[in-house]
């Protein structure tokens, strides 16, 4: 089979570098791809919103199918033009990505199928939404209703915090036209997973489960960032949980979707919160998580493509996956100052590292300049290791750090800590 792979991140390298090991796959491209992928996979120089571009070429190429990696691509109809133009896609059409483009969206299908989630209510109107915040009371939760970046959402602790949000939001244009309508909710405690399933309108496998790491500093303080981190299967989510949760959150979603008459194919990311009262949906994506994806892929045993081809073929039914029962971590490296503004074209030597058995490296933000790798973005790097228990693989994965020369970058050193206290 060709494949064409969307994106250019550390999850699209992922992506590749586990699709270049199904027996399936003839030929693998990646755009635009990164340093990383041209090891896996052939990279075009096409960007991931220029539909009608990655249409053309898919077309020209007789590619087979299409894994777009990210969301922007997804909301902005990547699915329904390559259906248009007879290529399969494994991701949801414009209209099923709304379930991360939009949260009020989320949760009106969350309220009509009974999934389990926060209670809410949509303002269009600052003046309604801070009389709302006021009797309500903090702490209290204020989201922008549509795509954000990770900046959409503010956990307010006090009243006036809230109301600058709502501000912020409504009435400043912080955030363009997401800001515009808010999803103000109750906040709600506990450990948050992410948890994946593959979908193919009607059925839905389970996909693995994975823990983040959202702020920049150790300890889970400072900023929140694209995800620092991530390491799976999180001990606090039992075979049992797993198994519920498709029952709970992924099917009701997917006979919900179907009702509405936009069924729903690709990989569903529940974002989900461990309440004292049981697990809750934060939010759903509509792609894989990244660094999520990474740890992922290093225990899938199963072949990803030909799971790939089944939820496009309406074939998940009896589908099953098999997973590595193995500990994998995942630490990004970011470029020094990031989340906010950051070095660029820094020297990153990954001589050392590559070499050493048991750690597997995923490129994001770097580029090739003269030659020599340089980081391009933020996030630049994922280094992986698996073992059999959580303080080896994470100990594989910091000596692996420690062997690449980047003076430039920066990583967390606690990765994996709620799996290891
Ligand atoms: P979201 O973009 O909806 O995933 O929100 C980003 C982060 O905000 C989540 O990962 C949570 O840590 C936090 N968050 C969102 N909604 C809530 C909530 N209702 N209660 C507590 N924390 C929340
Ligand atoms: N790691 C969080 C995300 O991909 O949205």
């Amino acid at each position: 089979m060709r494949v064409l792979v969307v994106g250019g991140g550390g999850r699209e390298h992922a992506l590749c570098w586990k699709l270049a090991r199904s027996p399936m796959l003839t030929k693998l491209w990646c755009a635009p791809g990164n340093p990383g992928t041209a090891a896996c996979a052939e990279n075009v120089p096409i960007d991931t919103l220029d539909i009608a571009g990655l249409v053309e070429f898919a077309r020209a190429n007789a590619v087979d199918l299409v894994l777009p990696g990210g969301e922007p691509p997804l909301v902005a109809g990547i699915a329904d033009a390559m259906a248009e133009a007879g290529i399969a896609c494994c991701g949801p059409t414009a209209a099923a990505a709304q379930l991360e483009g939009s949260k009020t969206f989320t949760k009106e299908v969350c309220d009509a199928a009974g999934i389990p989630t926060a209670a809410w209510r949509r303002f269009t109107d600052a003046r309604a939404a801070r009389d709302h915040v006021r009797l309500q009371g903090a702490p209290i939760v204020i989201k922008a209703d549509g795509l954000a970046a990770g900046k959409g959402v503010v956990v307010a602790a006090s009243v006036a915090e809230a109301e600058a949000a709502i501000g912020d939001f409504m009435e400043a244009g912080a955030l363009g036209p997401s800001g515009r309508t808010l999803v103000i909710e109750e906040m709600m405690t506990g450990p948050e997973i992410s948890l994946f399933a593959l979908c193919d309108g009607v059925n839905a496998v389970f996909l693995g489960t994975a823990q983040d790491h959202k702020r920049v500093g150790d300890g889970d303080t400072g900023p929140n960032t694209g995800g620092m981190g991530a390491y799976s299967p999180p001990p606090m989510f039992s075979a049992a949980m797993e198994a519920s949760a498709m029952d709970v959150f992924i099917r009701p979603t997917l006979a919900e979707m179907n009702r509405r008459g936009t069924p729903f194919r690709g990989i569903l990311y529940a974002g989900l919160m461990l309440t004292p009262t049981g697990p809750k949906l934060v939010e759903y994506n509509v792609r894989f998580g990244d660094p999520e994806c990474q740890v992922l892929m290093l225990r899938l045993k199963s072949d990803l493509l030909g799971a790939l081809v089944a939820a496009c073929d309406g074939e998940l039914a009896a589908f099953d996956l098999r997973w590595d029962d193995a500990a994998a971590v995942g630490v990004v490296m970011a470029a020094r100052g990031y989340p906010g503004a950051h070095v660029r074209d820094t020297a990153i030597d990954l001589a050392d590292a590559e070499t050493m058995a048991g750690a597997t490296i995923f490129h994001a933000g770097t580029a090739l300049r003269d030659g020599g790798l340089v980081n391009s973005g933020g996030r630049v790097l994922t280094i992986c290791a698996q073992a059999e228990d959580f303080s080896a693989a994470r100990a594989q994965a910091y000596a692996a750090v420690d062997r690449i020369n980047w003076p430039e970058g920066f990583c967390r050193r606690d990765i994996g800590w709620r799996a290891l206290s």
